[in-house]
């Protein structure tokens, strides 16, 4: 092989630019630190801190020496047909198992999505503040990012006037829906979801609907699927997952409801990425839809308890907090305190050894606010909550 000057070598071994524009998460440094110093309490996790229900153990055990295998790329038949049912009694979805396509986690159905639908440049509208796991996913295929603010007054839940304010009509492609939210904990009622479906409608517009947190919700709040609508399922790719109904996050699971005729094309971008869903999880998927409902609620249940602790206390610390009405975050405002939410975060640890993670990490609206995590057990939030106060009083 010619060899060529240095100068050149070193020019051609380098990380892409779209590689470097990706953000730095903050996150990232706080799970590094947390996992060096056992000490700190951590309100970060962003997954269920329950063990995998009895019998899916039990099936993981029975399964193991049967997996060694690649799946089909859009799953296996049995899973999706199980996927069908449940999306047609749970979510009223009126689809086949040919419009699913089963993924690594509602992450790669997003990414799946954007890929077959995006070109570059063409826009997609995120929430602000919104899932840090978002923006880099769409940004990956250079699409062009538009965002709809959130605000605390609106208890954070989406205001259809100005979503429909930020879409541009040449360059809005898609709308990205998340309910329940990841960082706020609202949820989107029916009612809100129809007046989006109608601009979705009127501009012509997809939309990404991610439900993976659709089981964990409170109080009066109810998971409505915005493909259920009258007449939106041929424009909404609803994302969802295994890992917060089953506390399944390491088996790497969900799907992607598809509108008819996409399926192919995900699957196509599938092959190319991972090729398939893990054999092993796809046959535990299997068997965890056959479960009672009872262990997705017995969850819920708990999260609910911590919930209540968590709100009432922060609030009474002055860290002013909405009841969330899903996922198992709260998000509070700490504005009135002289710092950035990142300084925040990073001086908490170091004076306290509490990790919470800043609002910043969530888009530019997520400043002034902190996001706590209650998938940690009531003693581990109890204790965080006692060092929180000596904090900020
Ligand atoms: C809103 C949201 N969407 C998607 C994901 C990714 O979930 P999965 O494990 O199914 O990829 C997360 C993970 O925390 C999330 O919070």
């Amino acid at each position: 092989m010619r060899q060529l000057p240095l100068f050149l070598k070193k020019k051609m071994v380098h990380i892409s630019e779209r590689e470097e524009q990706l953000p730095d998460q903050v996150i990232e440094k706080l799970i590094e630190l947390m996992v060096e110093h056992p000490d700190v309490l951590s309100l970060g996790p962003g997954e269920p801190d329950f063990a995998l229900p009895k019998p899916l153990i039990a099936e993981v055990k029975r399964l193991s020496n049967q997996v060694n295998h690649y799946s089909p790329a859009g799953g296996i038949r049995e899973l999706r047909e199980a996927i069908c049912k449940k999306v047609r009694r749970d979510n009223h979805i009126k689809t086949s198992p040919d419009n699913i396509v089963v993924t690594c986690g509602a992450q790669e159905a997003l990414l799946l999505s954007a890929a077959c639908t995006l070109d570059v440049s063409e826009q997609i509208l995120l929430p602000n503040p919104g899932f840090m796991g978002f923006l880099p996913c769409f940004e990956l295929f250079d699409a062009g990012i538009g965002y709809y603010r959130l605000n605390e007054g609106n208890s954070f839940v989406p205001d259809p006037d100005e979503i429909r304010k930020q879409v541009d009509p040449k360059k809005t492609k898609v709308i990205l829906l998340n309910s329940p939210a990841n960082p706020t904990g609202s949820v989107i009622s029916k009612k809100i979801l129809e007046e989006i479906a109608d601009i979705a409608v009127e501009f012509d517009l997809s939309i990404f609907s991610d439900e993976a947190y659709e089981k964990i919700v409170y109080d009066d709040a109810k998971h409505v699927s915005i493909a259920s609508l009258n007449g939106l399922q041929d424009r909404v790719f609803t994302c969802q997952s295994f890992s917060k109904s089953f506390a399944m996050c390491g088996f790497r699971l969900g799907y992607v409801v598809a509108p008819e005729g996409f399926a192919g094309a995900i699957k196509k971008t599938h092959i190319y990425t991972s090729i398939c869903a893990p054999t092993i999880s796809q046959k535990l998927g299997i068997k965890a839809l056959s479960l009672s409902s009872n262990y997705t609620r017995a969850m819920v249940r708990e999260y609910d308890e911590r919930r209540k602790v968590i709100v009432k206390r922060l609030n009474t610390m002055g860290l002013s907090t909405p009841n969330p009405k899903g996922a198992f975050y709260t998000f509070s405002n700490i504005s009135h305190i002289n710092k950035s939410s990142k300084q925040f975060a990073f001086d908490l640890l170091k004076k306290q050894r509490v990790a919470v993670i800043p609002g910043i990490d969530f888009g530019s609206e997520g400043e002034g606010f902190i996001r706590c995590s209650f998938a940690r057990k009531l003693p581990v939030i109890e204790k965080a909550l006692d060092r929180i106060e000596k904090f900020v009083f």
